[in-house]
């Protein structure tokens, strides 16, 4: 049995986390010395110039012996002299422990994660269902930059989650029902009264053609909302017209078929450039059957009530703090609302599914809408009580003035023409390092230019507000994901070279650091997958980018001062082969859960 793995009762034995195993052998370490053995918890330095990890357990000790704790630091130093895990331990005054592990005991962990599916990510003795539901695109209207964030960190949350082993099922829910369709109707009304649609004494079957394209429809609906907001009988006809649609009247419902089918396309192709793909394309249309028969149960149950005509649950709690209004299913027209979608949608899930998890991903000034949403399923027994709802709140993306990003007369930015503009700007910067431009050049920036875009957007905590900086998002240098690609493809480079000069030695070993740096990657490496729990338990993708920022710069300053393509002695070279197509195989895979990839070359 390895050192590195401990047994999980009924399971295979795992791979424990690089830290856990410090903390054993200092936990043992206290116990020898007759202390109490939690005391040894190993953290990372504070003072990296000093030592590379450290133990405050005699501080805490003190109290509990009543001893000095440079008196118990000194003593456990004692215990650990013939230690196969630290080459120093040392007490430092007032009664720190500081620690420097062994070289070998670093690489063989880093060889046994080499081994290891996942790199020895421990996988759960249970996987859990879990639905993400994100993207929240809106049918009849262009994607716009609003929709980036969800769409990326909702893409980010489903794959850090597959990673470690769940099953998720990814679901764009749609804006497909509401008063958006009724505004487009509304306006080709106005421009066509005569389509066949309209004349609602027609028995026949609709042209299968829609009567306007993709293009059409993106002009048409900025027009059909801004007018509504002028014009009250405007809007009092959109209301009309969705009305219409939803109690089934035909030809409204044969041009919402169209307005599906020419938007639906196009939502695919646009998400498909940004790397972001849907296993449900549900929409909120897709539950209104469900709706009546909903609204009959809480009713029915005592739930539901009518309050000035509308039918609403009370769902403020005697804890709260805040005002929480009641959830309203149905307003006084009878017409239904986002809130009965949700809520049917949340029903229709757990009959379907049965997930323990359901995570929404969507602006954080929709808070207080899932805060009395979950509240209403729980309460209305929608859900399986054991089931899990977690809204992630996600922050602004302000242009460098500080708000909200716009186009540069003000205008709200299409997602397409955002693209458009970084990739623009990364084959302008690839261009200036490279003779010709080809295909592959092309292709290269875009690559590159969605690694920039994600990165830039991933690198901070979702619920934080952030400056989109195309400057700084496209650079090279810093913390970005254009620094990130950089260094997986200078990577493979060096390995081609080494490849070309007579190959790659089969199943290379990894050898004890030679050097402050290669040690300082290597201890990098070994903090991996203690990483993507934490990143998967806490839905927090910038963990990963936090993660291979530092893992780049641990490899580029290791390689700044490692001259590997002409080493002469083979076995240590056999190593840094091996180290190298670690630091490769994990950056790539972390690139991979925050959903882009890296090219050949750049
Ligand atoms: N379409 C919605 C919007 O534009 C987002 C949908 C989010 N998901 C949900 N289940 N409500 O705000």
């Amino acid at each position: 049995m390895s050192v590195f793995r401990g047994k999980r009762i009924g399971m295979e034995e795992d791979m424990k986390r690089f830290l856990d195993l410090i903390s054993e052998e200092m936990k043992n370490a206290f116990e020898a010395a007759g202390y109490d053995r939690e005391l040894g918890k190993v953290t990372l330095s504070n003072r990296p110039d000093l030592c590379e990890y450290q133990c405050n357990g005699a501080m805490a000790g003190a109290k509990l012996y009543k001893k000095a704790p440079i008196m118990i630091a000194q003593a456990v130093v004692d215990q650990c002299a013939d230690s196969k895990v630290f080459s120093e331990v040392t007490a430092v005054m007032p009664g720190f422990l500081n620690l420097k592990l062994r070289e070998e005991f670093a690489a063989d962990y880093l060889n046994q994660m080499v081994q290891e599916p996942k790199f020895g990510l421990v996988m759960p003795s249970k996987p859990c269902k879990i639905i993400v539901d994100y993207g929240g695109a809106n049918v009849a209207k262009a994607l716009h930059v609003g929709h980036l964030r969800p769409a990326i960190i909702g893409e980010s949350i489903k794959r850090i989650a597959r990673y470690a082993g769940h099953e998720v099922i990814g679901d764009i829910h749609m804006g497909d029902w509401g008063l958006q369709i009724g505004l487009v109707i509304t306006e080709l009304k106005e421009r066509h009264p005569e389509l066949v649609y309209f004349d609602e004494s027609y028995e026949g079957e609709y042209p299968s053609e829609a009567p306007f394209t993709i293009s059409d429809l993106g002009e048409i609906y900025p027009v059909a909302s801004s007018k509504s907001k002028e014009d009250a009988a405007y809007k009092e006809r959109a209301m009309e017209a969705t009305f219409k649609l939803q109690s089934g009247v035909r030809g409204h419902r044969a041009l919402w078929r169209h307005i599906m089918n020419v938007s639906v396309p196009n939502l695919k192709q646009n998400y498909d450039n940004l790397n972001v793909e849907f296993d449900l394309w549900k929409g909120e249309s897709d539950v209104q059957d469900l709706i009546p028969g909903m609204v009959d149960y809480m009713k029915k149950e005592g739930y539901a009530y009518i309050s000035e005509g509308a039918l609403v649950v009370d769902v403020k709690e005697e804890t709260d703090t805040k005002e929480v209004p009641p959830c309203m299913i149905l307003k006084s027209d009878g017409a239904s609302l986002y809130n009965t979608t949700d809520l049917a949608t949340i029903m229709e899930r757990t009959e379907k599914y049965h997930p323990d998890r359901m995570i929404y991903v969507t602006d954080k000034r929709q808070e207080l809408y899932f805060e009395q949403v979950f509240r209403c399923a729980r309460k209305t027994k929608l859900i399986d009580p054991e089931t899990e709802l977690l809204h992630i709140g996600f922050g602004t993306m302000n242009g460098k003035d500080g708000k909200p990003f716009k186009t540069r007369d003000g205008g709200v930015m299409s997602l397409e023409l955002l693209v458009g503009e970084i990739n623009d700007e990364m084959y302008r910067k690839i261009s200036e390092s490279r003779k010709e431009m080809d295909k592959e050049a092309e292709e290269t920036a875009k690559i590159v230019a969605l690694s920039a875009i994600k990165y830039g957007d991933l690198s901070n905590q979702a619920s934080k507000d952030y400056i989109f900086d195309i400057d700084k998002f496209t650079s090279f240098e810093g913390d970005t994901g254009p620094y990130i690609l950089y260094t997986i493809v200078r990577i493979k480079s060096i390995l081609n070279k080494v490849k070309e000069q007579g190959g790659i030695p089969e199943n290379p070993v990894i050898r004890g650091a030679g050097s402050e740096a290669e040690k300082a990657l290597m201890l990098q490496i070994a903090g991996f997958n203690a990483m993507m729990e934490t990143a998967y338990s806490e839905t927090a993708p910038h963990k990963v980018c936090a993660y291979i920022y530092d893992l780049a710069n641990a490899f580029n300053r290791f390689y700044h001062e490692t001259k590997i393509v002409t080493e002469e002695d083979q076995e240590k070279k056999a190593g840094w082969i091996a180290l190298l197509m670690l630091v490769r195989d994990i950056l790539e895979t972390c690139i991979d859960v925050l959903g882009f990839t890296a090219p050949e070359r750049m």
